[in-house]
């Protein structure tokens, strides 16, 4: 099939560039030059695994192009993927201005007669399909064009998204025509997944039903962490015997300082705003909100009651920056956050994270932080070390020696990688989330 996909983002590349290896010839269109030039170079513009590798080998077998030029894509695709972001604008709810320019573009570039299917991926609200129609006719003036749309929710996480597009649980695609139905179902219906039909209402709620719920799950076992503390039980047994039934199951179970990313919160919050624009006041996702916002200060909070609010005479080792592990993406990353309230205490940072340096310091800049090009070198002389993002090697350094070469053994771990018990014997005042052996017994049965 041919195949154009609008917007070079985590969506749009990685889409992009999994069409072409499954044998379509797909062309990506993006407004930004300077990105499209790097990506036909084969440089790309985010960090994900193996997508470099799949873009050369697709672009060198004549399958993959990147462009600028919207006449040639918009011509070329008979499935044409609208991929373009969909930021948070100041209210909470989603902007759709890429998505509707694009939308515009396409009735503009689109021959005359000639049948297109015009596929949503990027997370819009319920019901922005009728407006993709009226944008698309918009653009195309009173030229006589023949297309249908659809909605087909992206479901691939960042780090692994190459894996997720070939390995979905399944594919949702949503439309009022069953011409476009069937064209949807027969690109991806070679994959090992069942293929939810339906109309595109249910497939533009069930992204946000599907992410919102998903927040759900780490905001309610952020807040078993909370009951944790103050019972002295152990968040991550409660986890497990909790995540073993398997109506429940263990993914997602993971108590920390809180989601972050360019998803989550953002979904979440555009859900929120959508019920309240159909006079629905979805209490349970405020709280899913609220408890995402307090596990973060929950965090912090551990460190001012050890120091107090000025840190001024700490150097703090960060091990991690990015939102989660596997990427370079630190949009929205709880880590950033956490730093930026350390260092506005007045502690000195230094920092490592094995992808997302370059994007940390663009966030964080030069003051008071400093970078380091290994994990090991953060621990020297730092007054205390804290663990951000669960990139499981964090889990496998060789604690019993770095921790010789810090200043005081403290170790704050957000993302509960570490053994407290391992950490006590090496010496370790040892602080987590929700753990039993806390060096913090400040809740311990519920005693303030
Ligand atoms: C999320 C969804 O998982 C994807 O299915 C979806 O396609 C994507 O959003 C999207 O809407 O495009 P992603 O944002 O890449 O994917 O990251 P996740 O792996 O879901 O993690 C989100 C956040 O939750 C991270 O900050 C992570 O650290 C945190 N998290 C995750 C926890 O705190 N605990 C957990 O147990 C799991």
């Amino acid at each position: 099939m041919k195949i154009t996909i609008i917007g070079t983002g985590y969506v749009g590349l990685v889409s992009g560039a999994v069409f072409a290896d499954w044998g379509h010839n797909v062309m990506c269109l993006d407004i930004d030059k300077d990105k499209v030039d790097k990506i036909n170079k084969g440089i790309m513009p985010i960090y994900e695994e193996g997508l470099e590798e799949l873009v050369k080998k697709v672009s060198s077998e004549g399958r993959f192009k990147a462009t600028t030029d919207y006449k040639s894509s918009i011509e070329h695709g008979e499935l044409i993927f609208i991929c373009v972001g969909t930021p948070s604008n100041q209210a909470g709810a989603a902007n759709l201005n890429y998505v509707f320019s694009a939308a515009e573009s396409i009735g503009k570039y689109m021959p005359n007669d000639e049948y297109k299917v015009v596929i949503t991926k990027s997370t819009v609200p319920v019901g922005t399909h009728n407006k993709v129609r009226e944008h698309v006719r918009i653009g195309a003036g009173n030229k006589k064009i023949n297309f249908d749309v659809a909605s087909n929710p992206e479901f691939l996480r960042e780090g692994t998204s190459i894996y997720d597009a070939n390995n979905t649980d399944r594919v949702v695609i949503g439309s009022d025509s069953e011409k476009a139905l069937d064209i949807l179902e027969d690109l991806y219906k070679h994959l090992d997944a069942p293929i939810v039909k339906t109309d595109l209402a249910s497939a533009e709620l069930i992204k946000y039903a599907a992410n919102s719920f998903l927040a759900t799950k780490i905001s309610f076992i952020n807040e078993i962490s909370q009951i944790c503390e103050r019972t002295g039980a152990d968040v991550k047994s409660v986890a497990l015997g909790m995540g073993l039934d398997k109506r429940i199951g263990s993914r997602f179970l993971n108590a920390g300082i809180g989601y972050g990313g360019s998803c989550f919160p953002k979904d979440v919050e555009a859900l929120y705003r959508t019920s309240s624009e159909y006079f629905y006041d979805f209490r349970l996702l405020r709280g899913v909100m609220d408890a995402n916002e307090r596990q973060k200060d929950y965090f912090v909070d551990k460190v001012f009651r050890k120091y107090g609010t000025n840190l001024s005479e700490l150097t703090f080792g960060v091990l991690g920056a990015a939102f989660k592990n596997g990427t370079d993406d630190t949009r929205k990353s709880v880590a950033i956050s956490v730093i930026r309230t350390l260092r506005g205490a007045g502690a000195r940072i230094k920092l490592f994270d094995p992808a997302a340096l370059e994007n940390a310091k663009k966030e964080l800049g030069q003051d008071n932080v400093k970078y380091s090009d290994n994990a090991e070198d953060v621990f020297k002389k730092a007054d205390a070390l804290f663990i951000l993002t669960e990139w499981p090697e964090f889990a496998n350094l060789e604690y019993p020696e770095l921790v010789k070469d810090m200043n005081k053994k403290v170790i704050f771990d957000g993302r509960n990688l570490l053994d407290p018990i391992e950490m006590k014997d090496l010496g370790v005042e040892y602080y987590g989330v929700g753990r039993k052996d806390d060096a913090d017994d400040t809740h311990e049965n519920g005693v303030k």
